[in-house]
């Protein structure tokens, strides 16, 4: 697979779920019976993922623990015979892949957290980027797949896209297409949550990207911008200066797990599967 390296912001404080994130991180919290982060790293990894770099923060050490394995916990299981049990806990991973951690020690936005990234990725390579609030059923390959199998055509960067209602505009990275008719999108231009009467178009991104290793250049010059943090957006929207850039439409139902009600869809949604078996 052309994509190796996956890079997961997962820092973030979760005060919209306080209390239950006042001591476990927002991406710990469960949807049926995986946390969250889970189902983002596992689809890095079905789309061929071997490098998942981790940005983290104080407070956020289960996610390590969780991707790590545990003897005593895996001695005790097969000590008592519980075999799938086991099974599950020693899959969680599998071994070819490697987990970086790296610590964001001030959060100053998406931009910066990607940035913190940087010695791990070289100017010539792409690498995927997957913000896990974004937890995506995707049809029929998971929706990195769908992004890196248009990388792999088009030898660019690609970002994920979902058109949402124009009310919902000022929640996203809005891009400006080229050519809104043909697929793949040719990306213009790219602004961060822009008022509705500012949005060049409904095409909103989505939490998935494979950028351009020279991103890293661009972002570690990349000034505050909107609400007062360093934005992915804006050094996406540079790099479009010199580099071409698709969207390509999400194919699969995305819920948003950084809100209470997207995370009660995805439980809802994962939760009947799981009844239906
Ligand atoms: C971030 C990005 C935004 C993108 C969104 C997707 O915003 O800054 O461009 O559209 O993720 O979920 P956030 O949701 O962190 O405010």
């Amino acid at each position: 697979m052309s994509i190796q390296k996956a890079v997961f912001p997962v820092a973030g404080m979760g005060t919209r779920f306080l209390p239950a994130t006042k001591a476990i991180p927002k991406e710990m919290l469960t949807v049926v019976d995986r946390p969250i982060i889970d189902y983002a790293v596992r689809e890095a990894v079905e789309a061929g993922c071997e490098t998942l770099i981790f940005v983290t923060g104080r407070t956020k050490n289960a996610i390590a623990d969780y991707f790590d394995r545990n003897p005593d916990l895996e001695n005790e299981l097969e000590a008592k015979q519980k075999a799938e049990a086991l099974e599950i806990v020693r899959n969680i991973i599998p071994s070819h892949v490697q987990c970086i951690y790296v610590r964001q020690s001030e959060a100053l936005g998406l931009g910066h957290a990607v940035h913190c990234a940087a010695p791990l990725i070289t100017p010539d390579e792409h690498f995927a980027v997957m913000l896990p609030d974004d937890l995506i059923d995707g049809y029929p390959v998971g929706a990195l797949k769908q992004l890196i199998q248009a990388h792999e055509r088009e030898r660019c960067s690609v970002l994920a896209l979902e058109q949402v209602a124009w009310e919902d505009v000022h929640k996203y990275g809005v891009i400006k297409p080229a050519n809104s008719d043909l697929m793949p999108i040719q990306i213009e231009s790219i602004v961060e949550k822009p008022a509705r009467a500012d949005a060049p178009s409904n095409w909103s991104v989505v939490g998935r990207y494979v950028l351009s290793g020279k991103i890293m250049d661009i972002l570690k010059d990349v000034q505050r911008g909107t609400g007062g943090e360093i934005q992915l957006t804006d050094g996406i929207s540079q790099l479009l200066q010199t580099e071409k850039m698709i969207g390509v439409p999400l194919s699969g139902k995305r819920f948003d797990c950084g809100n209470k009600v997207g995370f009660l869809e995805a439980n809802l949604h994962f939760g009947l599967r799981f009844l239906n078996r």
